[in-house]
């Protein structure tokens, strides 16, 4: 089996990174060369864990428990995270043991927040099950749940010691959901890598969520804390987590409302200084991979929505810009010309 290795180095360690189809048969051993756990708990969600909780529990010669949270971004909130510390209790987990989390980006926050806070922090490992969480979320950190009065309000940074991803998972996923992950992925390509752009559809997903791992490793480590750099990872999001949120998050799923995000962010930065529109190919790639392109909600609403958002400093917002593709700038907007040129594209 080739197995590809990114590592990231953290300010409290290192978080090694393999990638490779098959990976997870071979998970306990794996997490055996890195932790020396007396037990192990796996978090997973009532999706994926009848897909494949079994096949990894099995692999462990050590006693193992399980918490299966119901599927859905509607359960990210704190009562999971409580449910998970009163199942390491019963399980009599120590601070020496290891957590896995098992499943896409809700699992993957809810469970990095329990391992971070739980006997103020224990080992963990990444399992993630969806293209989104392969290429984004189960790297670099960022863990928490949402609170009525918004998304991921309430989190820490915690690195996973290790994560452990297997293109092969992404075979029973939904087109939908993989179409989601695909959106993250031209995100990287416009913001990094344009050549990554090319290899889509045309080169193995193994080596695409390779490239796009190892972007995301690279921009981390030089800002893990989101003071700055990180920023760029925002592409899309900022008009994106808008739309998102005028759709009380059920009409559109975060993969399509970064596309139209995407697209949109793309035509202002040809208002702000890009020598060429470069929203009309992009919108080709994203359509390409099902997903939409077309900024449907009224603008006065998204720019009331975005001003609300927390990328809103003073009288400016800070809006990633690419204008030239494969590079990505972070540029303060004033909160006027923002609403001037919304009102345009
Ligand atoms: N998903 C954006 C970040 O990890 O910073």
């Amino acid at each position: 089996m080739e197995i590809k290795t990114l590592t990231l180095q953290g300010s409290a360690g290192q978080s090694d990174i393999l990638i490779g189809r098959g990976l997870l048969s071979e998970a306990a051993a794996r997490c055996l060369s890195v932790f020396s756990p007396s037990r192990v708990h796996i978090v997973s969600d009532s999706i994926v864990a009848p897909l494949y909780l079994e096949q990894l529990k099995g692999q462990f010669q050590l006693p193992v428990t399980a918490t299966v949270l119901p599927a859905g971004e509607e359960h990210k909130r704190l009562s999971a995270v409580e449910t998970i510390y009163h199942d390491l209790l019963a399980a009599g987990m120590t601070r020496k043991d290891l957590v896995i989390a098992l499943g896409g980006g809700v699992v993957g926050d809810i469970t990095g927040f329990a391992a971070s806070s739980f006997l103020r922090g224990v080992p963990l490992c990444q399992i993630p099950t969806t293209l989104l969480a392969q290429v984004d979320s189960s790297v670099g950190g960022k863990t928490g749940v949402d609170l009525p009065e918004g998304k991921n309000l309430v989190g820490a940074f915690y690195q996973p010691r290790l994560v452990l991803i297997d293109p092969n998972v992404l075979s029973t996923l939904p087109p939908e959901t993989y179409a989601d992950g695909m959106a993250e992925v031209i995100k990287y390509g416009c913001i990094a890598n344009r050549a990554l752009l090319d290899q889509i559809g045309h080169d193995d997903i193994e080596n695409i969520v390779y490239e796009c791992v190892k972007i995301k490793r690279d921009v981390v480590q030089q800002d893990e804390h989101d003071t700055g750099l990180r920023m760029i990872l925002n592409f899309g999001h900022t008009i994106g987590h808008a739309c998102e949120k005028l759709e009380n998050y059920v009409g559109l799923t975060h993969g399509q409302a970064v596309a139209v995000g995407m697209v949109a962010a793309m035509r202002l930065s040809n208002a702000l200084g890009a020598p060429e529109d470069l929203s009309g190919p992009l919108a080709d790639i994203l359509q390409a991979n099902g997903l939409p392109t077309v900024l449907t909600h009224d603008r006065e609403a998204v720019f009331n929505a975005l001003l609300s958002d927390k990328k809103k400093f003073g009288s400016t917002v800070n809006f990633i810009l690419v204008r030239d593709l494969g590079k990505a700038e972070i540029v303060p907007v004033e909160a006027e010309r923002l609403h001037e040129l919304l009102l345009k594209i």
